[in-house]
């Protein structure tokens, strides 16, 4: 898979994709990520990507040109599956749509900023606009890192067995039971007797007991999904 980034803040990814899973995914070939600078599209010199607001307001809006020429580079490249802008009034990102996403090929992810973007962007340009939650970021960064760790993880190949995606809270619209390790016994908080026990199927049990208590005590609208 492959997950092209748009950003006027590239040194943003330099961390979060050069550790653990998702450095390995890439490492093994299983996912490739690249960032695009928007400022290599910009429309003069001095690498301006923003302009003022028609009807006056504050704040800029980033402007059609660089971004629709960046992204006509890469589609003469590749077909993309998804064209997502990041943004607070996009899709609620989740689960299901990190599922979903990690079955296609190539995307892109178009990181918003300053006031926002050109409409007729929006309108004729992205597939999709996704919201990492009901907040506001200064851009759509960390927004676009956080889709593709979610994504990426999901790729067969990138987490071992035991640390299978399947068995994540969410994916059975269930929250996680939870996990203990050594010692099993700690300022004398001790471990429940069950998960030392051996009985398989007690311990299978119990654990559903506990995810679907967590679930009903923390979630209760996921179970109502
Ligand atoms: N840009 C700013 N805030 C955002 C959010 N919550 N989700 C996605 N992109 C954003």
């Amino acid at each position: 898979m492959r997950i092209d980034i748009i950003t006027i803040f590239p040194e943003m990814f330099d961390g979060p994709f050069s550790h653990s899973m998702i450095k390995r995914a890439q490492a093994k070939g299983l996912a490739e990520i690249h960032i695009h600078n928007l400022r290599d599209y910009a429309v003069n010199k001095h690498r301006k990507v923003d302009d003022y607001p028609f009807g006056g307001g504050a704040g800029m809006v980033m402007m059609i040109q660089p971004v629709a020429d960046c992204i006509d580079k890469l589609k003469v490249e590749r077909n993309y599956d998804e064209i997502i802008f990041m943004t607070p009034d996009g899709v609620l990102f989740d689960q299901p749509l990190a599922n979903k996403l990690s079955m296609v090929n190539n995307i892109i992810l178009m990181c918003g900023h300053y006031k926002g973007i050109d409409e007729r962007l929006r309108e004729h340009y992205f597939t999709s606009e996704i919201s990492i939650g009901d907040y506001v970021l200064t851009g759509g960064e960390l927004a676009a890192a956080v889709v593709t760790d979610a994504v990426i993880r999901l790729l067969p190949g990138v987490l071992s067995d035991e640390t299978s995606a399947l068995s994540d809270s969410f994916q059975d619209n269930l929250l996680s039971p939870p996990v203990y390790t050594r010692p099993s016994e700690y300022n004398s908080w001790v471990v429940p007797d069950v998960l030392t026990s051996g009985n398989e199927k007690e311990i299978k049990k119990w654990q559903n007991e506990q995810a679907v208590d967590r679930t009903r005590l923390r979630r209760p609208d996921m179970l109502d999904k």
